[in-house]
């Protein structure tokens, strides 16, 4: 059975799907990835479909948890899905692409950075973001040149992406700058209240926090950190790269976090129109709406030139092609890793995200 979709061709149309946290405290991030991906249906349809036949988009939730984004994955298929864009968190992609594999679906995903995503070598699945072993060795660069005397801790969110890219950066820290960071420790994600951790660390007085975790927990952390009077600058990654984290934690006390993310989209020339067109019918582009887009856009140009809903054709098309996209254009390697994932650093400052200069 593997390969052949459960339902066939699903009728007349080629179903496609994104999934993501659609509900919960991440949601913001579901919608922007379903708002990408329906851009890019939209435009396809409007050009008249994939194979002579209309796209039709589903959106899955997978509520941020494993076990959910596995049943997801097993809906899609029954529902005749050969192209799925997603998931969010790393926890959630990892699980579900055993069975995007198992049955030959292509899965790409715009926002999970975990490396094991990716080094397992599956063939359907890619990512068009860029990957934790890249973006913590930046972070860390950045630490080691701009503050070489820095105090620093770690701490992370026990999840798969946030202790992943709290020990990369750990790593690259240590090996660096030859020093020792003062602290390493993790955050129960679902408690509201770090005062008992950030109690210790503050007796450790460090200059900078390092966190490998998520908006809602960062945000909440560096309010709870200005509350406590610990000056450390905090830095993260992707999972912290929203204006929703400087929401949470107050203007005031987000000012002058690092975060690293991909370069600044509003400055991609190639960018504006789709950002545009995106703006009228959704509203502020998020952080990965047009990784999403993308995405989406990849999986359906591989599907039309394969010429069939086939996912493993589909797969070999993506693997030997380049595709252009908003962001110039894409390959991907032989893990389906994109072939450059440039992370640059941001910095908060009056109240907003900007992205510094290449240290
Ligand atoms: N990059 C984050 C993850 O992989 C969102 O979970």
């Amino acid at each position: 059975m593997a390969g052949m979709s459960a339902c066939g061709a699903a009728g007349r149309s080629v179903r496609v799907a994104v999934v993501g946290p659609m509900t919960g405290e991440q949601a913001k991030q579901g919608k922007d990835m379903a708002d990408g991906a329906r851009l890019a249906v939209a435009e396809w349809n409007a050009k008249g479909g994939v194979l002579g036949r209309p796209v039709e988009l589903l959106m899955g939730d997978d509520a941020q948890d494993p076990k959910q984004a596995n049943s997801l994955a097993n809906k899609m298929w029954t529902r005749g899905v050969v192209l799925v864009v997603g998931h969010y968190n790393s926890s959630c992609t990892i699980p579900a692409s055993e069975i995007y594999n198992l049955r030959h679906m292509v899965m790409i995903t715009p926002a999970s950075t975990n490396p094991k995503v990716t080094d397992r070598g599956y063939k359907t699945l890619f990512r068009i973001c860029g990957r934790d072993d890249q973006q913590g060795m930046v972070g860390a660069r950045y630490v080691v040149r701009a503050m070489p005397n820095a105090k620093v801790a770690v701490l992370h969110d026990k999840t798969t992406y946030g202790q992943g890219l709290a020990d990369e950066f750990l790593k690259n820290y240590e090996q660096m700058s030859s020093r020792k960071v003062v602290y390493y420790g993790a955050i129960v994600k679902e408690d509201q209240d770090y005062s008992a951790v950030l109690t210790s660390l503050k007796a450790l007085d460090p200059d900078l926090l390092y966190f490998g975790g998520l908006y809602p927990q960062a945000g909440l952390l560096v309010r709870q950190m200005r509350q406590l009077g610990l000056k450390a600058t905090l830095m993260a990654g992707d999972g912290t790269y929203d204006p929703e984290f400087i929401r949470i934690a107050g203007a005031n006390n987000a000012e002058g976090s690092l975060l690293t993310f991909m370069p600044d989209q509003e400055k991609i020339p190639g960018a504006q129109a789709v950002i545009s067109n995106y703006r009228k019918r959704f509203g502020e582009v998020g952080p990965y709406s047009l990784y999403s887009y993308e995405a989406m856009n990849i999986g359906l140009a591989a599907l039309s030139k394969a010429g069939a809903l086939d996912g493993l054709k589909a797969a070999a098309v993506i693997h030997a092609s380049s595709f252009d996209t908003v962001f110039g254009p894409i390959r991907f390697d032989a893990k389906g890793d994109v072939l450059e994932s440039p992370y640059v650093v941001w910095r908060v400052e009056s109240g907003r995200l900007v992205q510094i200069p290449r240290q």
